[in-house]
């Protein structure tokens, strides 16, 4: 067996090693990377070593040893400050008793729930925005999917009660978002942050404790995740509650933001491919008919343009893993104490795979074409295996409706011709994107071309 650890990027600095440049431009650091040494190689975070993996067969690796020979608590330590010992922050034994809540909030008719408010959180915010105007698309999207988030999971009511005080706390601990530094130094972004969770809490307690007071009064999402019990038959504690809550809304809300806003943006950038999407709009769901399950599934070329978007513009662009047992990955072997961390920006992006890969094509999931079928790992942009993302249809959901909804009613203008991303240590967002609107007249529909159907 090769002993020999994955060889390391050019450019490491004494002391730092590549933190520096992780820091600055981490997209540029892993494309080096691959450039110099393919798909497993080494960097080195000040004294941390990681080592990256890219491919399917690699990252169905990284995926099904998750809970074995790779611990995915270790990697993300930094967000126990925010959310405690909740969901995969936890202990394996933990998490499995949390499990069951999670997969609660998420059942068939809660989906069905979901949507019908979705929609109507979101026509609201399409009937205040007037005729016509401009609006910074990524605020605007940002507090939108809060409204979506706040309206479905603590209901219409709690959500008012807790007002955009609450929503603006996140922002404290996006910036708190470090996986470097010691979470509990006395650096004042961590102090804004605690501030900023004690004053949530604050905020969310009398919600709960009333409500637990005077069960039979509600029925709805919040109330089923705070008394459901666990295999024990025991309530869920309350702070175990309210850091899943909080944690929920905020693994939901940013990265939701970030590629509802991109599939605007690339799809207002792609023209012809937009046609093709307002045809569909105008055959399968015109304005005003409500777009119930059975007509959302047949928006095609907006499921393909969201899943384009998560394959080019992921939110969470950055999977990690601490190696609690030496593992192999290709010819390498990685010790004990190693990150392993799988990234999308190659990952997603590797010819073999993918036609021209770096162009907005969403007609490469097509039939005929499919070629995110070839390997179920070769998209990870909600991840894979145990962990995958429990709000993924949450979000693919609401990242349609809010494509299907708005460009039925407006017309848009990209003011802002080529954004860029915004790296973030949670997730990653469109920079100012300025677009004009217009509405169109309520009647106005297309009339679908025979290929746009066929998908062809
Ligand atoms: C476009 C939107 C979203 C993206 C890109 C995204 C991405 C991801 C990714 C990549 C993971 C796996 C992390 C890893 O393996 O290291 C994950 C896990 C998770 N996501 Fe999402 N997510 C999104 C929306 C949501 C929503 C709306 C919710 C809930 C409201 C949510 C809740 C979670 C939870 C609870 C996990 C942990 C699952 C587990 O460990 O069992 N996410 N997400």
């Amino acid at each position: 067996m090769n002993r020999q650890t994955p060889p390391l990027v050019s450019g490491a600095v004494p002391g730092a090693g590549h933190a520096i440049e992780f820091y600055r431009d981490r997209p540029g650091l892993i494309r080096r990377g691959f450039a110099e040494h393919g798909s497993v190689f080494a960097i080195k975070l000040a004294s941390q070593n990681v080592a990256v993996v890219v491919g399917p067969e690699n990252q169905k690796q990284f995926f099904m040893e998750t809970d074995k020979s790779l611990n995915i608590q270790e990697p993300y330590r930094f967000l126990k400050a925010m959310f405690g010992e909740t969901l995969f922050l936890a202990d394996h034994e933990e998490y499995v008793r949390q499990r069951p809540f999670v997969q609660e909030m998420f059942k068939r008719e809660k989906m069905l729930y979901y949507v019908d408010v979705m929609q109507e959180v979101i026509q609201t915010w399409l009937d205040a925005l007037g005729d016509s105007g401009e609006m910074e698309l990524t605020g605007e999207i940002t507090h939108l999917v809060q409204e979506v988030a706040g309206n479905c999971f603590l209901g219409k009511e709690a959500h008012q009660e807790i007002g955009r005080e609450f929503w603006e706390q996140y922002k404290y601990l996006s910036q708190a978002l470090d996986p470097l530094l010691p979470p509990d130094l006395p650096h004042p972004k961590f102090i804004r942050r605690d501030r900023a969770k004690t004053r949530m809490l604050e905020i969310l307690q009398p919600i709960i404790a009333r409500r637990r007071q005077n069960p039979a009064a509600y029925d709805d999402f919040l109330q089923d995740i705070i008394m459901k019990e666990d295999r024990a038959g025991n309530l869920i504690e309350e702070e175990t509650a309210l850091n899943m809550l909080i944690g929920f809304m905020f693994a939901g809300h940013e990265t939701t933001a970030g590629q509802a806003a991109w599939t605007i943006i690339l799809l207002l950038q792609n023209p012809a491919y937009l046609e093709r999407v307002q045809a569909e709009i105008a055959q399968v769901a015109p304005y005003p008919v409500h777009i119930d399950p059975k007509r959302m599934i047949q928006l095609h070329h907006i499921e393909w343009a969201v899943r384009e978007v998560e394959r080019l513009r992921p939110s969470a662009d950055m999977l990690m893993r601490t190696v609690q047992e030496e593992v192999q990955f290709g010819d390498y072997v990685i010790p004990e104490g190693w990150l392993v961390q799988v990234t999308q920006g190659i990952g997603h992006k590797l010819p073999a795979y993918f036609e021209r890969p770096e162009q907005f094509d969403p007609l490469r999931y097509a039939p005929g074409r499919e070629e995110d079928k070839q390997d179920r790992f070769l998209l990870f942009g909600f991840g894979g295996g145990a962990h995958k993302c429990t709000g993924m249809n949450f979000a693919n959901n609401e990242m349609t409706l809010i494509t299907a909804l708005l460009f039925r009613e407006f017309d848009l203008e990209l003011m802002t011709p080529d954004p860029h991303v915004v790296q973030g240590m949670g997730a990653n967002h469109p920079s100012e994107t300025i677009v004009r609107y217009r509405r169109k007249q309520a009647a106005a529909t297309a009339v679908l071309p025979e290929m746009a159907l066929a998908g062809a």
